[in-house]
């Protein structure tokens, strides 16, 4: 008899998710305070939705371009011309993909062969070193010091990992789970840094809009403002987290034209476009999301605030303010095992966090908070994280 086919050894090199490890458990039980996830509570906005449902009325269901629909691009163009001050081609410089995630997994294949080496700025969402290992190649992952109460670069440690196979540096700002905004002397040293050594350079700034760095509303700057369009960078994007279209799945990458082109046409052997009528339902989000948007960053600001007095007060914790996204990553003296913390504190306590270890090198010792949950929820959250605590 022969041999049962096998799955590919190169899956082994794949790492699972451990927040989803964590998911799994939290979702067999009830009455548990979701915290581990990396979304909003809030739905999708109506006239988002609405603006859905006429697109499929007026015959938005066919296929449309591999680079997404031109009016699309169009506007995500006029919005970074406004927002970021940023000139971009919209017909050989944005791809439209089904998400943030697809965004990374086209642009990583573009630059990657098998075993090439990929630096990682850590602890950060795993996804990224997990599309590289799929892309047969080695994810080299440089954890992200604190230095007082900031984030930093270690651009020796970075100097020391590069190496002839070295391909790209891929860091994410506002960071998940750091909350940590590259400033504008750190992306130019990035910048400067990949220049020097022929590497591509990917900044996820799928955060971008929930900044608590300027006036509410207003977006980080992007690093597409200190490169040109002739540098090997490439920008992922999101609606997820903006607009609290998680479900949808549309994104998009910015990037050189000839990655662009190669990406373009990738999207037709992954998924080909995202779906016809999503792709119309962003376009109103950007044409009319601004001040739902606006009102959404204050009160995840205002979440942060809490959630930071709350950790104050515990035992044994230490969280720098950060200035993006929607998470806090406290780190809790004496912690060696976060996912074995995260398991019993949802067991007996039903408050779901992610464990720190999920996030790579530098995750361990600390817990993930997302803070983009209603008061009714965080509330008790941090009461119960602050007995359990006190009690262990
Ligand atoms: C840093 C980062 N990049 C990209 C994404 C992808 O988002 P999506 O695939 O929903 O667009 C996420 C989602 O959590 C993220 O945290």
């Amino acid at each position: 008899m022969t041999d049962m086919p096998a799955l590919a050894r190169s899956m082994e090199t794949v790492p699972r998710s451990r927040i989803r490890e964590l998911a799994e458990v939290a979702m067999s039980m009830d009455g548990v305070l979701r915290l581990y996830f990396g979304e909003s509570n809030q739905p999708t906005p109506d006239y988002i939705k609405q603006a859905a449902i006429s697109a499929m009325a007026n015959g938005y269901t066919f296929y449309t371009e591999n680079a997404g629909l031109p009016s699309l691009r169009r506007a995500l163009a006029d919005q970074y011309r406004k927002l970021q001050g940023v000139e971009l081609d919209p017909d050989s410089e944005i791809v439209i993909t089904a998400s943030g995630v697809q965004a990374l997994n086209v642009s990583l294949r573009t630059m990657l062969d098998p075993g090439d080496e990929a630096l990682v700025l850590t602890p950060a969402w795993p996804n990224g070193a997990s599309i590289i290992a799929m892309a047969n190649a080695t994810a080299l992952q440089i954890p992200q010091p604190l230095c007082g109460d900031r984030y930093r670069v270690d651009f020796d440690a970075l100097e020391a990992a590069t190496g002839p196979r070295t391909k790209l540096l891929l860091y994410t700002s506002p960071s998940n789970p750091l909350g940590w905004v590259a400033s504008e002397a750190e992306q130019q040293q990035l910048l400067d840094f990949c220049r020097a050594r022929g590497l591509w350079l990917v900044a996820d700034e799928v955060y971008d809009r929930l900044y608590y760095g300027g006036p509410l509303g207003e977006p980080v700057p992007s690093i597409l403002r200190k490169a040109t369009r002739d540098d090997a960078v490439v920008v992922i994007h999101s609606f997820s987290k903006s607009y609290c279209m998680t479900g949808w799945r549309v994104g998009y990458l910015i990037a050189r034209r000839d990655l662009g082109r190669q990406a373009t046409e990738l999207n037709e052997f992954i998924i080909s476009h995202a779906p016809s009528f999503a792709q119309k339902a962003a376009e109103t989000a950007l044409a009319r999301g601004e001040e739902e948007l606006i009102r959404m960053v204050g009160r995840l600001k205002e979440n942060r605030d809490f959630c930071l007095s709350a950790l104050d007060g515990m035992p044994g914790v230490t969280v720098p303010k950060p200035d993006g996204a929607f998470y806090l990553f406290p780190k809790i003296d004496g912690l060696s095992d976060s996912f074995a913390f995260c398991r019993r504190l949802l067991e007996e306590t039903r408050v779901g966090l992610a464990p720190g270890v999920a996030f790579g090198a530098g995750g361990e010792g600390s817990v993930r908070i997302c803070y983009a949950a209603d008061r009714s929820i965080l509330e008790p959250a941090m009461e119960r994280l602050g007995k359990f605590l006190t009690a262990n």
